[in-house]
């Protein structure tokens, strides 16, 4: 299958950071409880793929401590350097669709809104898997954007938001840009590794516009591809213009989805 550009690949840096500042506002509480229930501690070896800005790499770091490592690796990792970054975590330019890692080398391997992004998902979570130690454990965590709707339907244009957000993230995913449904299937894809202590739960993403990490995060991200699905002919302008104003209006209150979250321990 043909390798696809990130789609934010070409984005300013600085709206990037700011994109995924917000996604990390948005899901670290989620996840960090869910690295605290696997027991993450002293001297783990961790693997965090797709790292993003860091912010999980940096908590997995100060947990693991001196006598424990974090290999945090992106296709780009313009914003995971600085003088700041802690002496126990090692910055890797990976791309999981070229290479995997070292093999069962790993107590905990990560990912997180990575495979909503692969043109084979299952294989990308066979090539993470691949890297988990004996004992060790696997955690995927990807959205589901299935339910994204306005949450208040008095809202004034609830039902239009409704119909413009579906139409556009409908396009993304026939585009092939992200798929925005993949985050009920991650359990499976997990289960098939034939791990043990499979688990699984969701979180939903309740979120407002304006500068809530929720309205942030999808006023900048739409527009990534929305001059693309536009000049195509997959969705209006109107239907992008009447998103955007809702995003960014702090009384618009809206469900953007839930996130996923899939573990299992390699026996
Ligand atoms: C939506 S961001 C998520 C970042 C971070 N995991 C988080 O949740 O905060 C997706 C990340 O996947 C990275 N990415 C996309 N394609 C990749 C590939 N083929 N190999 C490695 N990283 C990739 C992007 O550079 C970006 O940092």
């Amino acid at each position: 299958m043909e390798p696809r550009r990130y789609f934010a690949d070409d984005a300013p840096a600085d709206r990037e950071e700011e994109r995924l500042r917000a996604l990390e506002a948005l899901c670290d509480g989620a996840t960090t409880r869910r690295l605290e229930a696997l027991g993450v501690g002293p001297g783990w070896r961790c693997l965090e793929v797709a790292a993003g800005r860091g912010s999980i790499a940096r908590w997995l770091a100060e947990r693991a401590g001196p006598s424990g490592r974090v290999v945090a690796t992106d296709l780009n990792t313009r914003f995971l350097g600085g003088s700041d970054l802690p002496d126990n975590i090692e910055v890797r330019k990976h791309d999981i669709l070229a290479d995997g890692f070292e093999p069962r080398a790993y107590d905990l391997v990560h990912a997180r809104a990575l495979l909503v992004h692969m043109p084979d998902p299952e294989r990308t979570v066979a090539r993470l898997a691949a890297s988990v130690r004996p004992g060790g454990r696997l955690l995927l965590e990807e959205a589901d954007f299935s339910m994204f709707r306005a949450s208040d339907a008095r809202y004034p244009g609830a039902e239009q938001f409704d119909r413009s957000v579906r139409r556009v993230l409908d396009a993304i995913g026939s585009a092939g840009i992200w798929n925005g449904a993949l985050g009920h299937r991650i359990p499976l894809f997990t289960e098939r590794l034939g791990f043990d202590q499979t688990g699984h739960d969701c979180v939903p993403f309740m979120a407002r516009g304006g500068d809530d990490p929720g309205g942030r995060f999808w006023s900048l991200t739409f527009p990534l591809s929305g001059p693309q699905l536009v000049a195509a002919g997959a969705v209006e302008h109107t239907d992008l213009d009447h998103v955007q104003a809702c995003l960014a209006d702090p009384e618009f209150r809206f469900i953007a989805g839930v996130l996923f979250g899939s573990w299992a321990r390699r026996p």
